[in-house]
Formats: C-alpha cells, sequence, structure tokens
C-alpha cells in the first residue's frame, strides 16, 4: 500500500497545515467506530467495523451489543480453514467487503490469526489453525479478498494472544524460538503476501511487555525486517501508556481516550516525545485514509450471491471424520430419525465482538427432508440449556428405533465459545454424551454431526459408526449439512487442528492458562501435531484428516532442488477434492537433539512441519500432478544467537500425503546450509559446539583447540582428527574453552586464550 507521488505531496501539504494539537488528536479515533478526522483540512471520517466472518456494523444509537445491522454470516476462521484454500478464503473476505462497502465501511477489523495452542482458548473459533503456516497463507488470502474491494484489513491480534483469561494483563512467557516459528510467522505471510493494510495490537504483554509499547515487535520485527507499512491500531482499550506505544510504532488508539491525549500533549511539550515520531503516524493514517474513502453513498448488496458463497464455502468446510460400513452418504427415501436441538437452532457461529446478524439462516431439518423425500421424525433429545431428562432421550430413542437410522446433532454450546472467556475443560455437555450413548446403543446406523469451533472429547467415539464435523460454518450450514449427508456433495474438509484424545494429552496441559498473569509457554514450539507427532502419541484425529465418499492413491514423488512434484490419483467411484500436503522432516544430520536427552549442539525439532499444502479436484480414475516450490525458510530455524532465521544444512525427508499421520510418499532432500551466519566464538564457546557446528570449518576448531590443549595432547589430537570421538576431549566435550585456563594450571593465559580465539573469528570472517 505505498502511496504514489501525488497522494505523497497531498498528504505533505496536509501536514504542514496542521498544528501540533490536531497532530496529537490522529492518535487515536474520533469513536469507538471511526478513525480520525480533520474538516477543516478536508480529511474526512472513516469507519472500521468487526468482523472477520462478516459485517459487524452496530445500528446507530442501538443498545444490544448484537444490535448489528444484517449481513451474510460466512463459516469462522476454524471452519474456514478446513478447506485449506486460500482461494476461498479470498473469495469469502471478497464478499465480506462488498458488503462493507455498501454499509460505507472502510475497514474490517480481521482475519484473527493467533495460534490454536490450547483446544480451550475461547476464541479459538475466530482463528485458523495450530499451524502457522496454514494459517498465514489463508489469512493472506482472506485480506487479498477483502482489500481487492478497496477496504482494508486489519491483521489480529498480534501477538501471542492464544488464551482469553486474564487477557487484558496476562504476559505470555515465551522462548524467542516459539514466538519467532509458532507464534509470529503467520502475521509476517499477512504482511509480506497479503499486504495487509492495518495490524492490530493485542491486549497482552509478550515476555513482560506490553505489546502495543514493544518497539521490538512493531518497530524492529514488523515494520523495518517485514516491512509493513500500514498503520498499527489498538486493540479496543488496549493502551497502556500511549506515549511508549507511539514511540514503539503503535499509531492509533481505539477507542479514544481524552485523558491519553492529554497526557501526549504534555510528554511532547515537555521533550518526551518527539514531532518526527508523531508525523511518521500521522502520514500513516493519512495515507491509510485517503487510500480507503467509502462510497458516496449507501447502495445494497447482492444478499442472494452472497448466501451462496456462504453455502460454497459451508460445504467446503466440514469435515468428515469417520465413515465406516459405509453409513454415509444416506440413502434416500428411507425414513430418518433426526435428534437434538441443535438441528432447529444450529450453531454456526461464536460469541462476542465477532457476533453477526445473519441475512438469513436454514433450517437444517427443512434441508434434510427435502434431500430425503420420506418420513424425518424429530426429537429435541435435550433443551435450550442442554440438560436432557429420561422422556427427552426416551422419545430420540423411540424416533430412532422407529426410523432405523438416526442423525444426532450435538456440539459445543455457545456459551462455552465466546470473547473473554476460556473454557474450563474440553467436554460436550453431558446431555449430548448421554444422548448419543442412548440412542447409538438401540440403532447401529446412528450418524453425529458435530458443531463448534474447537475440539472436545469424543467418549462415544467407538460407538457410533459416522462423525460429520460441522464446526462453526455460517449461515448457510443447513443445506451443506443435508447435502453432504445425502452425497450430493462430496466432503473435503481437512482438520486445520488436531483431535486431542483427551485434554490431559494437550501440549499447554498443566499450565493454561497460566498462574495469575504468567502464562508460561512451556510446551515450546511444539504446539498442536509438532507436540503428538513428535511424542509419538495416539489422538483421536490427527491434524489434516478428513474423509471423502471417493478414494486417493499417492502414486509418485520426484524431489530435485527446490521443487517436489507428486502425483495423486482417484481411485473411487466418484468425483471428489484431495488435500495434498507436504511436511518436512530433518533427518540426524540437520538436527541434533538435544530436546530428546542428546545434549549437544544443535537445534531441538518438531517430528515433522507443514510446507505446503494444495487442493486439487479429480474425476474418478483422473491423475493429477502437484508441484510445491521450496524455499530456504522451509529449513530454517530461530537462532537466537543471530537474532534470525538459519538454515540448517543437511538432509530432509519430504513426506507427502492426505493427512499428518498418512504420509505414503517420501522422498529425501539436502539442503545447504547456505544462508548461515557467521558464528562468533568466544570463551565460553562449548567444544562440542566447536565441533559439531557445521559453519566452522574443521581447520579452525582443529587450530583453535591445538592451542587449548595441552601439548602432550595435540600429538593424538591432530592424528585423531577433529571428532567428539577424539580421546583428548574424553569428558571434555560440554567444557567451555575457558576452563582449559584452569586445568592446565597457569600454562594457558587469558590473553593466549583470547589471541587464539581472535585468530578463529577472524578465519571465520575471511572465509565468508
Ligand atoms: C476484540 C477485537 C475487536 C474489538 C472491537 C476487542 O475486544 O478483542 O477483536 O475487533 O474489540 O470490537
Amino acid at each position: 500500500m505505498k502511496a504514489n507521488a501525488e497522494l505523497r505531496r497531498r498528504i505533505d501539504a496536509i501536514l504542514s497545515e496542521m498544528t501540533v494539537e490536531e497532530k496529537i488528536e490522529f492518535s487515536a479515533g474520533d469513536d469507538t467506530w471511526h478513525a480520525p478526522s480533520l474538516e477543516r483540512l478536508g480529511v474526512p471520517q472513516l469507519m472500521m467495523c468487526d468482523g472477520p466472518h462478516g459485517l459487524r456494523k452496530r445500528v446507530p444509537n442501538a443498545d444490544g451489543v448484537y444490535e448489528t445491522v444484517k449481513a451474510t454470516c460466512f463459516p469462522t476462521a476454524s471452519a474456514l480453514a478446513n478447506a485449506w484454500d486460500a482461494s476461498l478464503c479470498e473469495k469469502v473476505g471478497a464478499a465480506i467487503a462488498e458488503e462493507c462497502r455498501a454499509e460505507q465501511v472502510s475497514m474490517l477489523l480481521g482475519p484473527g490469526m493467533n495460534i490454536k495452542r490450547s483446544p480451550l482458548c475461547g476464541r479459538n473459533f475466530e482463528y485458523y489453525s495450530e499451524d502457522p503456516y496454514l494459517a498465514g497463507k489463508l489469512a493472506a488470502g482472506f485480506i487479498r479478498g477483502v482489500q481487492s474491494r478497496g477496504v482494508a484489513a486489519c491483521g489480529k491480534h498480534f501477538c501471542v494472544n492464544s488464551q482469553e483469561t486474564r487477557r487484558f494483563s496476562s504476559s505470555a512467557r515465551v522462548s524467542a524460538r516459539a514466538l519467532h516459528e509458532i507464534y509470529l510467522p503467520a502475521f509476517e505471510t499477512a504482511v509480506r503476501e497479503g499486504q495487509v493494510a492495518s495490524i492490530m495490537h493485542s491486549y497482552n504483554r509478550v515476555n513482560g511487555e506490553y505489546v502495543g509499547e514493544s518497539k521490538t515487535l512493531i518497530s524492529e520485527f514488523l515494520r523495518r525486517r517485514w516491512g509493513f507499512d500500514g498503520f498499527v491500531v489498538s486493540d479496543w482499550n488496549a493502551v497502556n501508556n500511549r506515549t511508549a506505544a507511539y514511540k514503539a510504532g503503535t499509531d492509533l488508539e481505539m477507542p479514544p481516550t481524552k485523558a491519553r491525549k492529554a497526557q501526549l500533549l504534555a510528554d511532547y511539550r515537555a521533550g518526551k516525545l518527539s514531532e518526527a515520531t508523531i508525523d511518521a503516524s500521522v502520514r500513516r493514517m493519512l495515507q491509510f485514509i485517503f487510500t480507503h474513502l467509502p462510497d458516496a453513498e449507501k447502495r445494497p448488496f447482492d444478499a442472494d450471491a452472497h448466501h451462496r458463497v456462504a453455502k460454497e464455502a459451508a460445504e467446503e468446510c466440514m469435515v468428515l471424520l469417520k465413515n465406516c460400513k459405509k453409513v454415509l452418504p444416506l440413502r434416500v427415501g428411507e425414513p430418518l430419525a433426526v435428534i437434538g436441538g441443535f438441528a432447529k437452532a444450529p450453531r454456526f457461529q461464536g460469541g462476542g465482538s465477532s457476533h453477526v446478524q445473519p441475512t438469513r439462516v436454514e433450517d437444517i431439518t427443512t434441508f434434510l427432508a427435502e434431500e430425503n423425500h420420506a418420513e424425518i421424525c424429530f426429537a429435541s433429545g435435550y433443551d435450550e440449556q442442554h440438560e436432557t431428562s429420561d422422556e427427552l432421550i426416551a422419545e430420540a430413542v423411540e424416533a430412532a428405533k422407529h426410523c432405523g437410522r438416526a442423525v444426532i446433532f450435538a456440539g459445543l454450546p455457545e456459551m462455552s465459545e465466546t470473547e473473554g472467556r476460556d473454557r474450563r475443560h474440553m467436554r460436550l455437555p453431558e446431555a449430548h454424551n448421554a444422548l448419543i450413548e442412548a440412542v447409538a446403543a438401540v440403532c447401529p446406523r446412528t450418524v453425529v454431526v458435530l458443531f463448534g469451533g474447537s475440539p472436545a472429547e469424543l467418549p462415544w467415539v467407538d460407538k457410533v459408526p459416522a462423525i460429520l464435523h460441522a464446526y462453526l460454518c455460517g449461515q448457510a450450514l443447513g443445506g451443506a449439512v443435508a447435502r453432504i449427508l445425502f452425497g450430493r456433495v462430496n466432503p473435503s474438509g481437512k482438520l486445520a487442528e488436531t483431535h486431542p484424545l483427551r485434554l490431559e494429552d494437550t501440549p499447554t496441559y498443566g499450565f493454561f492458562p497460566g498462574s495469575g498473569d504468567a502464562c508460561f509457554y512451556g510446551e515450546d514450539i511444539y504446539v498442536g501435531y509438532r507436540w503428538y507427532d513428535t511424542r509419538k502419541m495416539e489422538v483421536l484425529f490427527p491434524f489434516g484428516h478428513g474423509l471423502s465418499y471417493t478414494t486417493f492413491a499417492y502414486t509418485a514423488i520426484e524431489a530435485d532442488k527446490g521443487r517436489v512434484t507428486v502425483t495423486v490419483k482417484n481411485t473411487g467411484k466418484r468425483r471428489g477434492k484431495e488435500v495434498v500436503q507436504l511436511y518436512v522432516h530433518a533427518l540426524p544430520n540437520a538436527v541434533t537433539d538435544s530436546y530428546l536427552g542428546n545434549s549437544s549442539f544443535g537445534f531441538a525439532r518438531p517430528e515433522q512441519e507443514l510446507r505446503g499444502f494444495s487442493k486439487v479436484e479429480l474425476a474418478p480414475g483422473e491423475e493429477k500432478q502437484v508441484t510445491f516450490l521450496l524455499d530456504d525458510r522451509m529449513f530454517s530455524v530461530w537462532d537466537e544467537a543471530c537474532n534470525d532465521f538459519r538454515k540448517i544444512g543437511g538432509d530432509y525427508e519430504l513426506r507427502v500425503g492426505g493427512s499428518s499421520r498418512d504420509l505414503p510418499l517420501r522422498a529425501v532432500m539436502t539442503a545447504d546450509g547456505s544462508d548461515e551466519r557467521v558464528p562468533v566464538i568466544t570463551e565460553n564457546t562449548v567444544v562440542e559446539d566447536l565441533l559439531l557446528d557445521s559453519r566452522i570449518p574443521k581447520e579452525v576448531a582443529e587450530e583453535l583447540l591445538t592451542a587449548v590443549l595441552p601439548p602432550e595432547r595435540v600429538a593424538t589430537f591432530a592424528e585423531a582428527g577433529c571428532n567428539l570421538n577424539n580421546p583428548c576431549l574424553r569428558g571434555r566435550a560440554s567444557a567451555v574453552l575457558r576452563q582449559y585456563i584452569d586445568w592446565r594450571g597457569g600454562a594457558l593465559s587469558y590473553d593466549d586464550l583470547h589471541a587464539a580465539i581472535d585468530r578463529a573469528n577472524r578465519r571465520l570472517r575471511e572465509k565468508k
């Protein structure tokens, strides 16, 4: 979103006319939903609204928070992610932006792109995935869609905002690796590939510092390294110290507060804030305003067309988790028991600031009846409070017996998935579990359809033959559920998160949501499948899993330098879509796994990491090739010592298939460590690091050790060579260089040691 020369001139002209007081007015919005404006100099007032899965524009002067204009409610991010399709996100984003334009809204407060770290986070339904690569690609698609219609998108909540408990004060204690490998990359992709116009900083602190005040996160990473040239807005009421936030690069406070503007002015007058800092921010605001002017008049959008987009999205998002004995698709023309209050009042979105007033909602039972052309017996099974009774269960059991087959609608109630609150457990309501157990006991052909934006424990999983997860699929879910159950649509959704067996298995168990404000991210980089796969744990349904009514065969793989080409064939009888997934597994020479007990130089690496995906549609018998391009980042880890990513040279196994636990195609490729930073050797460098760090040439390590070791060992050293089994080093591999000063009893001085180290460092640099 670079300003062109003419716009720059206009902005310069306005800025030169503005008083300092007026500039400070630009540090916050005009009110809760409006950017700052300045009539005197012709700067109009622009509106911003939530988001993200539909427009949430408050009805003027309305009392209730849910009184918003009618808008199409699309699948929430956690559902949309199951389509693994950035172009679908783009289409949904474009449709939402058209509704923004129709309502003269210039910025949509979304997408939400935080990492689903624990299934308990109350806002998981608003987020895409546990995997940063997938979350980033999908968010970038959504942003491109929104911005293609001239509306600004706002990536939120930057960053490490993966819980709701104590969200205004909590501090995520996160390692540098987890920060850079797990929590930041989706935002980086949103900036680099989505060119997002705005970023919303989160409420929480990261390692003790409020994000809005973090120069490192905002000025260094977001702006300098990733090239973000849009504006940073605070989450609503997230500002702690406005002057500190301004200095760190936070441009806009929302909603505005008089007290903070006064504080800024006082700090400016006291010389604590420079005019140049203020100007830079005002410039960014003006650039946003003049590139996102609303339409002069409201004009209606095509609600039918958008409902069709919502329907298409819903059909792509649902995940067939289980289908034994070909219970699905349902045969047409037989009686069907439809059980569960959710069939009449389905869950299709979550609670809080993303809540949309849908233009319409599809009733599932109507669509089931339309598809079935036969008797439908409805039994509610549980009441609105999600409680059941002997009578309600008996009625459901009778309906199932009478029809000989049943579909039960169950899942998480809205109460448990809402902004500002985390879940306490991973269970479904007791009533839902009891109902499913009772019906499944008398009706072998029982299908469960689940709703919810996060995984739940399913104690009855082995007792029902089929489960369809509908997530929170937006207003057009009714028809989508019916068409999938009856096979008019072949399901193709794949889980964008692992469904664990039980809460105790999850990576954050025991320390989510933290003690008071201290939230220890003890699982480190092992989030989601990175945790379960590295530990070889059994899960309920793995990351990337999703069944189809057809079958696919993975028949060939070819890896050549930066390209991997695989062949996939539809071996079944129906047309279908498959999400082809590529994971990278570091072989031992690309990792020294200190995490698993072999403590030596190196970086612990998860068992495998998603590095590519592609959705293909295949007719029966058809075969297609899919090519993935690999880049350096895919083989890199965050190296705290270099404060940057570092590509680790070595061998990697490329694994391709239809889920993280079903990867039949394998190929090995060697990556060079070409972009590695030059290491710096110090007196506290560990001996084994000298020998194992592939960036340190053997001759440099050898010369240094020869200067450090006692003379009687040098001869042996020269013979045995520079390796860890060298008898000269036995027991000393974990020593740091300076310890030889102690061990050599005065024969090695600090000066000698430093001279040898300086020589080694010089040689490393010369080599570079
Ligand atoms: C939420 C944001 C939202 C904002 C405005 C905040 O409480 O965290 O996601 O955009 O309110 O409604």
